[in-house]
Formats: C-alpha cells, sequence, structure tokens
C-alpha cells in the first residue's frame, strides 16, 4: 500500500502515523507537510525509526501544484489521506486568510492532483463543525445541513462540498470522514485540554469561555484514527462518515477533571469573555459508520483522558519544546483582548 498523508507532522497526524505502521507491514508512506507552528518533527522520532526506509517526509503545502504532482507520480501514490488544515478555531477568527488557502485551496489542489494521477481512494479528514450548533437535545447525522459559524468550520464545509462535487462531477473515489474533538498525545497546547494542562501544572490561571457550559463529544485520538483506517479499507466512495465519542462533556467538566487528576485547586479556573459565534453543543450520531465500517470508540472519557494526562505528565519535556515564540505571541495576544 502507497500512502501519501498530509499534515502528518501534527496532531492527529502524527498519531495516525503511529497507529498505520503498528498495524501494517506491507507499507509505503510519504509525509507531505508545511511544518506550520502546528507541524512538528519531534512528534515522530520515533516512527522514523521504526518504519525506515518504508516512510519519507518532504516538506510542503498541499497547495503546490508541482510538488504535489511530483510525489504522487514519483512514489506511484495509490491512496490519499488529507489531514493537512490549520485548525485552530480561535485562531481563524484573528486571522481567516491562511484557512482558506490551506483547508479550501489546498484541498482543491489535491484533489486535483489526485484525480490527474488517478488515485484509488482520497480520504477527507473534516468535523462535526461543519454542522454548525445544537441545543440541549439531538445529535448530528451525516444529513444534518452544514451550518458552519466560524471562519475555520467554514473552511472545512468548503472543502467538504469542493470533494463531493469531485465525487458526482468526475465519479472520484473521495470519503469524507467528519469527527467530534480529538484529545491525546502530541495535541498542540493551544487546545484545551492540553492547554488546561500545561497552565495547571504551571499553577496559572485556566482560561474558560463564558461560563463553561459548551459542550463537546470528546474522543480519544486513537479511536479516532481506528476509524480512518476502517474509512481506507471500507468506506464508499462518494460518502461521509460521522465519527464520534460517545462523551459529551461541558467545558467546565472537562477543566475540572483535569485538575482533579493534578490534585490543582478548582479556584485557577479563570471565566474570560466568550469566544465570538461559540458554538454551544456538537454530539455525533455514528451509527453509519458502525453499521458499514464496524466503527465504535473504544475508550471512556475518563480511561481516554488517564492515558493522555499520563503520557503528557511523562512528557513534559515535548510540550516545553514545542512553545515556539509564535505560539507565545498568539497566546499573549489572543487572551489579552479576554
Ligand atoms: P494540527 O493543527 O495539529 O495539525 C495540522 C498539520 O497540518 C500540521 O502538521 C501542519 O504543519 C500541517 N499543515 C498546515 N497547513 C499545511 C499545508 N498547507 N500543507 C501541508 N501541511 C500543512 O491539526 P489536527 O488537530 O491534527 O487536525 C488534523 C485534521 O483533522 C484537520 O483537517 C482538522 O480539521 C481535522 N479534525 C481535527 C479534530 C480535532 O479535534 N483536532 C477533530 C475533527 C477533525
Ligand atoms: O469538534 C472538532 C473540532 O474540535 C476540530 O475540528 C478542531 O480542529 C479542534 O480545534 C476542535 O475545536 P474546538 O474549538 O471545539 O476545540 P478547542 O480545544 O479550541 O475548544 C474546546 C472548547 O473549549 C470550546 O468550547 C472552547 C473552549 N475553550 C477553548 C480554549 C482554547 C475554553 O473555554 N478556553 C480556552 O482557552
Amino acid at each position: 500500500m502507497k500512502i501519501l498523508v498530509t499534515g502528518g507532522a501534527g496532531f492527529i497526524g502524527s498519531n495516525f502515523l503511529y497507529y498505520l505502521f503498528a498495524k501494517y507491514e506491507n507499507l509505503f508512506v510519504v509525509n507531505l507537510d508545511k511544518l506550520t507552528y502546528a507541524g512538528n518533527l519531534k512528534n515522530l522520532s520515533e516512527l522514523e525509526k521504526k518504519a525506515g526506509k518504508n516512510y519519507v517526509f518532504i516538506r510542503g503545502g498541499i497547495e503546490e501544484e508541482k510538488l504535489v504532482t511530483e510525489i504522487l507520480h514519483k512514489y506511484d501514490i495509490e491512496y490519499i489521506i488529507n489531514f493537512a488544515a490549520e485548525s485552530h478555531v480561535d485562531r481563524s477568527i484573528d486571522n481567516p486568510y491562511p484557512f482558506i488557502t490551506t483547508n479550501v485551496l489546498g484541498t482543491q489542489n489535491l484533489l486535483e492532483c489526485a484525480r490527474k494521477k488517478g488515485i484509488k481512494k482520497f480520504i477527507h479528514i473534516s468535523t462535526d463543525e461543519v454542522y454548525g450548533s445544537l441545543g440541549k437535545e439531538g445529535k448530528f447525522t451525516e444529513n444534518t445541513p452544514l451550518a458552519p459559524n466560524s471562519p475555520y468550520s467554514a473552511s472545512k464545509a468548503s472543502a467538504d462540498l469542493i470533494c463531493r462535487s469531485y465525487y458526482k462531477t468526475y465519479n472520484f473515489p473521495v470519503v469524507i470522514t467528519r469527527c467530534s474533538n480529538n484529545y491525546g498525545p502530541y495535541q498542540f497546547p493551544e487546545k484545551l485540554i492540553p492547554l488546561t494542562f500545561l497552565k495547571a501544572s504551571k499553577n496559572e490561571p485556566i482560561p474558560v469561555y463564558g461560563k463553561g457550559e459548551n459542550i463537546r463529544d470528546w474522543i480519544f485520538v486513537e479511536d479516532h484514527c481506528r476509524g480512518i483506517d476502517l474509512a481506507l479499507s471500507k468506506g464508499k466512495p462518494g460518502k461521509v462518515y460521522n465519527f464520534g465519542g460517545q462523551a459529551e462533556k461541558t467545558n467546565l467538566e472537562v477543566v475540572k477533571a483535569i485538575l482533579d487528576f493534578l490534585g490543582k485547586p478548582h479556584t485557577l479556573i479563570k471565566f474570560v469573555q466568550d469566544r465570538p459565534g461559540h458554538d454551544f453543543r456538537y454530539a455525533m450520531d455514528f451509527s453509519l459508520a458502525s453499521k458499514e465500517l464496524g466503527f465504535y470508540p473504544s475508550l471512556t472519557f475518563e480511561q481516554g483522558l488517564e492515558k493522555t494526562l499520563t503520557w503528557y505528565t511523562q512528557n513534559l519535556s515535548w510540550i516545553e519544546s514545542i512553545l515556539s515564540g509564535e505560539y507565545l505571541e498568539f497566546m499573549r495576544k489572543w487572551y489579552a483582548k479576554r
């Protein structure tokens, strides 16, 4: 199997590469990653040793037509899994431009290069955020209309629609997966769980938006990786599959669980100004993925959180090493406004 993985130096992409190489033997993977602030080759140091000649890293953007075409032909790529994206909602509010360049234009370029090459299957990694926000009841299904509320989710919904058009117009074998909030090793500490861990371990205030009542459906990253692998082997071209963790929690519940694990006081919680356009609740109905792919989340939130926080506790040097000047500058600017 010859696979191009894009964005493989990010959080989910690097976990997926470990998953793939642990599961398959007859495998060759090219990882194309631009190494933005969120991409980190340190995530992959163990993988490079394990995979040896069956793994190649190339630094570059999915929006680069010549580079992508060269890679597809040089390595005779059969499958593509597109993780590459600008992924943080707050950054999309601060500056939407790179979200359009990568998530929309980059995805279209990748699809077009792949169509010309004749790829067997293209898995596009999308998100529950394309559906917008839920009230207190109900869940998102694959038939829920797209109603994105942030520049990030609008860029992901746009990419999903371009994928759809490639299937309808060219019969191009694209499968879209939409997942809820991931957590686990190697997540960049701008996202709620690693940010809370980092702040709490330094006894710094933890910024909770609004009243902390917003709800996310949390999934351990390895469960998401298994779902993507199932979509690669069994997903039907042109279809969308939802993945979720069956673990709805308010942000306050999540933050308190982390503080309790670390033995830190709840007084570290600091309620700050809400995120503009903040979606209230996400919850995924993944019955289609269960029926057609055999997908189910294997860990409860409590099990997954313990694994995650244990990993962060044992890898404090990892978290410290990726705190670049750019990260600190964004955090300072963003939270100064709240
Ligand atoms: P991340 O920000 O941790 O990683 C993104 C990776 O993409 C980084 O390595 C970055 O360097 C790379 N990248 C950015 N722009 C690029 C470009 N133009 N060309 C090539 N590489 C580029 O993101 P993540 O959390 O791992 O998310 C991966 C994918 O999964 C994204 O498409 C995201 O929308 C989707 N997703 C994320 C979650 C979540 O909870 N994190 C949930 C559902 C879906
Ligand atoms: O639902 C899937 C999405 O999950 C992915 O598509 C995105 O790429 C990923 O970033 C994530 O988006 P969220 O906006 O839900 O994740 P984040 O960790 O930024 O925020 C989770 C919740 O915590 C959200 O309700 C906002 C809140 N929050 C976040 C931060 C960073 C806070 O209260 N304080 C914070 O400092």
